[in-house]
């Protein structure tokens, strides 16, 4: 079976052929740059975006890969969450392929997409496993029995993880997206210059808090003097940058050691754009290594949103005889705890 992917739920556009062998071939195109300019992304923007290139994009991999509608078996497509707008021309565009070429249309749960995500690489967990999901839009623990399985352990009660990345690095003055660039402003960040608090590490529990991080950042900085050097105010931006990061790795990792020792669970699945973060995976690894556990993540471009998970998952439920109906709108809130097994 080949299943065509297509993920449009914020400002990538990802397209992707799962195969019954793996995966056969990717395309992201990233509208980094066009948001860049609004310091964050113009959901309106990324609309029109998402018109101008799905259909070249696909029609360009079908004709590199050789193939027509009639070897495509199948197409997956992102049906929430994200942006509606977004969403919408994805489902579209997919739904209206799927109804010309006569094969049926499932529409993916964006966050099961980055939860399964970790299963593209040689080295895959087995079910079952607790999952991290860290993103712009989720911080979620998951206990994952199997595909459709899952059952939430704690959550993000204000910001996402990713989100605090964002809000921070711009208060920093780093372009958009965020994380990356203040993941690599911390590598000069003197470690103990500042501690910032691990938010609701020291109450029993798997929630997380981390809009409380953002507003620290924010209180250091202001209460330093304004008339810095230009070296003393790059120094301080790096060791701002740094305490931040540390303080969510930190946080983000206490939750998970708890997570997998109410579960006595031994495998642990990092995913979603912050599981890029280096500094995150070290400390991961490092623990789970120490507990006789281990630690698993997709490669770094499918940490963030990308085609390759969204044909993955849709691979999983078309091949367990899933299909979604013609009237199914998109889900610009969608719990993933109302997803079910596969019914076949
Ligand atoms: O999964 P994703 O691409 O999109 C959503 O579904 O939200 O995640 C994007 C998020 C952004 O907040 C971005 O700043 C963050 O992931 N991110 C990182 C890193 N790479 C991406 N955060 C920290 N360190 C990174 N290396
Ligand atoms: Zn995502």
């Amino acid at each position: 079976m080949h299943v065509l992917g297509i993920e449009t739920s914020c400002d990538e556009t990802g397209i992707a052929i799962y195969t019954d062998n793996g995966l056969l071939t990717h395309q992201l195109y990233s509208q980094a740059t066009t948001h860049a300019a609004y310091g964050g992304v113009v959901p309106e923007l990324a609309s029109r975006d998402h018109i101008r290139k799905l259909a070249p994009m696909v029609r360009t991999m079908l004709a590199e890969q050789n193939l027509g509608a009639a070897q495509i078996d199948g197409i997956a497509y992102t049906a929430g969450p994200g942006l509606a707008g977004a969403l919408l021309v994805g489902a579209a565009f997919a739904r209206s392929l799927a109804w010309a070429w006569n094969k049926p249309a499932i529409g993916v749960h964006h966050m099961e997409g980055h939860l399964l995500a970790p299963l593209l690489e040689a080295e895959a967990p087995d079910f079952p496993f607790i999952a991290l999901l860290v993103s712009g839009g989720h911080t979620q623990l998951m206990q994952v029995a199997d595909i459709g399985r899952y059952t939430l352990l704690g959550e993000s009660v204000d910001d996402a993880a990713g989100e605090a990345f964002d809000k921070t690095a711009k208060l920093l003055g780093l372009g958009y997206p965020g994380g990356p660039a203040l993941a690599e402003l911390a590598t000069r960040g003197d470690p103990h210059r500042f501690r910032f608090p691990r938010p609701m590490t020291d109450r029993p529990g798997l929630d997380m808090s981390f809009s409380g991080l953002k507003t620290a950042a924010v209180t250091t900085w202001r209460s330093q003097p304004e008339d810095l050097s230009p070296e003393a105010d790059a120094q301080l931006r790096a060791d701002i940058a740094r305490a931040f990061e540390d303080a969510v790795v930190d946080t983000l990792w206490i939750k998970c050691c708890r997570a997998l020792q109410q579960t006595n669970c031994k495998r642990l699945v990092l995913s979603g754009g912050v599981s890029a973060n280096q500094r995150l995976r070290q400390a991961v690894t490092g623990y789970m290594a120490s507990r006789g556990g281990q630690a698993f993540y997709p490669r770094p471009e499918f940490c963030t949103d990308n085609g390759a998970m969204i044909a993955h998952a849709g691979w999983h439920r078309l091949s367990a005889g899933e299909h979604t109906p013609l009237h199914f709108p998109v889900r610009p809130r969608w719990p993933m705890e109302e997803l079910v097994p596969g019914s076949a």
